[in-house]
């Protein structure tokens, strides 16, 4: 935890103008700059920075904010991180407060994995029961300096490690969280990986977060391979192996080789390819592709050939072309994989195969050439609406065009006609930058109530007179409560905190989005008159709401024959009517 003042001294002394110009080029219209909006695509600019207000926002996607904000996005990093990123700019040292449980729950883990894998690492290269396992990596080609690079491991099993976490002080609880040791059926513990190979996983910055683990031995009753299961600090969406030792070669070279093994990955390295990523056996994640994005717009597939030509690969390249990528495809030849591949006819032979990668449309004319007929009518209109959709989620126009072109050659049909088609798809929905939270269209938030949230915001006075004479419970709309109790709780009696402050201590999105659109639109003039009309709204409303209770409990207790309780309902009742008019 960092202390509120010093997110707040950072935050005063950071000017939200030159921190964005940093990053995107800004253009002044009026009071205000604006620019195309880093965080979807778009072709006017409807992001705007308010240099008075020190916030942006973008009137295309939502977002919006202040610099904590915008850092959080733009760089992907957590609200700590975007302080410290501020904190180093201004050249301060940032002062941390007692760490929160979840924190600590991390601290743990991460030392924990750190302990496991160096665990695994010794059992390999100096047990007996590791000899095993040196003689298959051996076997599989990779050399002593890989095992030390990547930190590979072996995992005995026979609860080694669950007695050697226990003796240096570690309780099973902890290590049931971090995925090694599993409950057994009959009750106690037992390792989690048992006679394997360990490749640790690593997080960007180099911290061991998880394990993947490869049985030694073919046996049809484990699986090949098993991984950590997740935990605070390993989600297997958020991670690609290998991009901690490849992610400066990808910057370098401007490409990303995707393979989908452990071994994929290592392998080629090994031999000098170090541009590689695993996914890990899964379709990639908009994480991992934004992850990616930090590095290159160039990405380059390599499938296993048995896996590849399933259209559900095929949606993962609509994913791709969203984020504004590139992507060529490989298909490996029938029985090998990258790594297998190498080791038969050599790193040369492979490049050579890379080469020859297909663009996404090649490669899904393709696959649909081999599912349906395109002599057929049927086949053919098909064909022309699955490959209109991914065209149409190329965000650069003289690109869909070529595209667009280059199909209507290829069913020979008029490029006209396409084109129709694809005006008549819906526009492609924009990714949100930060994870994919569906939008739900919510109803809007009643005029009055956003006027009010403006009051607030716009004058510590108004605020107070609001907070004395309205509740929480006087706002309908679920947004503005959040808001509300917010202000209510924070702002209005804190005579120095200004709203940019404010912002810098939200982490709730909806809020600072709402809240940043809000201060850019500021149209309105707020008299005291407007004020006044606001307020008794509300009461007005609240007080119907309650007349309304008040009826249905007196009906209530007067069927019941509570003589009491209907008296005592009816003088509130009139307490109620003659407080407002
Ligand atoms: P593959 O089955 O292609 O294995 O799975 P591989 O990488 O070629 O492994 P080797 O060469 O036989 O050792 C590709 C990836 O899918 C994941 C692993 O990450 C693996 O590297 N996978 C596979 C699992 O998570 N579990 C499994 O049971 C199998
Ligand atoms: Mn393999």
């Amino acid at each position: 935890m960092i202390p509120q003042q010093f997110i707040e001294e950072v935050q005063a002394r950071t000017d939200i103008v030159d921190l964005i110009s940093t990053y995107i080029p800004l253009k002044r219209t009026g009071r205000n700059f604006k620019a195309l909006c880093p965080f979807h695509n778009e072709k006017t600019p409807s992001f705007f920075v308010s240099p008075q207000k020190q916030i942006f926002h973008c009137f295309g996607c939502g977002e919006g904010g202040g610099v904590i904000q915008f850092l959080m996005l733009f760089e992907k990093v957590s609200f700590i991180e975007a302080v410290e990123i501020l904190a180093k700019r201004l050249g301060l040292e940032v002062p941390f407060q007692k760490k929160s449980l979840q924190d600590r729950l991390k601290t743990v883990l991460y030392e924990l994995t750190e302990k496991a894998s160096k665990f695994f690492l010794d059992e390999l290269l100096t047990t007996p029961q590791g000899e095993l396992a040196r003689k298959y990596l051996l076997k599989r080609g990779i050399n002593g300096e890989t095992i030390r690079q990547f930190r590979l491991g072996y995992a005995p099993g026979k609860n080694t490690l669950l007695e050697f976490m226990r003796k240096k002080g570690y309780n099973l609880e902890i290590l049931e969280k971090a995925s090694l040791i599993i409950p057994k059926r009959e009750g106690g513990y037992m390792d989690m990986f048992r006679e394997r190979i360990i490749f640790p996983i690593f997080d960007v910055k180099g911290r061991v977060v998880g394990f993947g683990a490869r049985a030694l031995r073919e046996d049809k009753d484990t699986p090949k391979y098993i991984n950590s299961l997740e935990n605070p600090i390993y989600g297997k969406r958020n991670h690609l192996y290998g991009f901690n030792f490849s992610k400066e070669e990808i910057s370098k070279k401007n490409c990303a080789i995707v393979v989908e093994g452990y071994f994929d990955m290592i392998t080629p390295y090994q031999e000098g390819i170090k541009n590689i990523v695993a996914s890990l056996g899964t379709a990639l994640t908009l994480e991992q592709i934004n992850l990616l994005k930090r590095y290159t717009k160039n990405v380059i597939l390599i499938f296993d050939s048995d896996k590849a030509g399933q259209l559900a690969t095929l949606r993962a390249l609509d994913l791709f072309l969203e984020n504004g990528l590139k992507i060529g495809i490989v298909k490996m030849p029938q029985g090998f994989d990258p790594d297998s591949f190498i080791r038969k006819k050599g790193k040369e032979k492979f490049l050579e195969l890379i080469q020859e990668k297909l663009d996404f449309f090649d490669y899904k004319v393709g696959v649909l050439k081999d599912t349906y007929d395109l002599d057929s009518i049927d086949g053919k209109t098909t064909v022309a609406e699955e490959m209109l959709r991914t065209i149409n989620k190329i965000t650069r126009e003289v690109e869909k065009y070529e595209y667009v072109k280059k199909l209507a050659s290829l069913l020979s049909v008029r490029e006209e006609v396409l084109l129709l088609e694809l005006t008549r798809m819906k526009e492609p929905t924009y990714q949100k930058s930060s994870l994919s939270i569906k939008k739900i269209e919510k109803p809007p938030m009643p005029i009055t109530e956003k006027l009010l949230i403006q009051f607030i915001l716009a004058n510590k006075k108004a605020a107070k007179a609001i907070k004395r004479n309205l509740g929480v419970e006087c706002f309908t709309h679920p947004l503005a409560r959040k808001i509300i109790s917010l202000l209510f709780d924070n702002f209005v009696e804190n005579e120095d905190l200004s709203v940019t402050a404010l912002l810098g201590m939200v982490e709730d999105k909806e809020i600072t989005s709402f809240i940043s659109q809000l201060l850019l639109e500021e149209k309105v003039s707020l008299t005291k008159e407007l004020l006044r009309d606001c307020v008794l709204k509300l009461r007005r409303r609240r007080v119907k709401v309650l007349k309304e209770e008040l009826r249905r409990k007196i009906k209530e207790a007067e069927s019941k024959k509570d003589e009491k309780k209907v008296r005592e309902l009816i003088n509130r009742y009139k307490e109620l009517k003659s407080e407002v008019r």
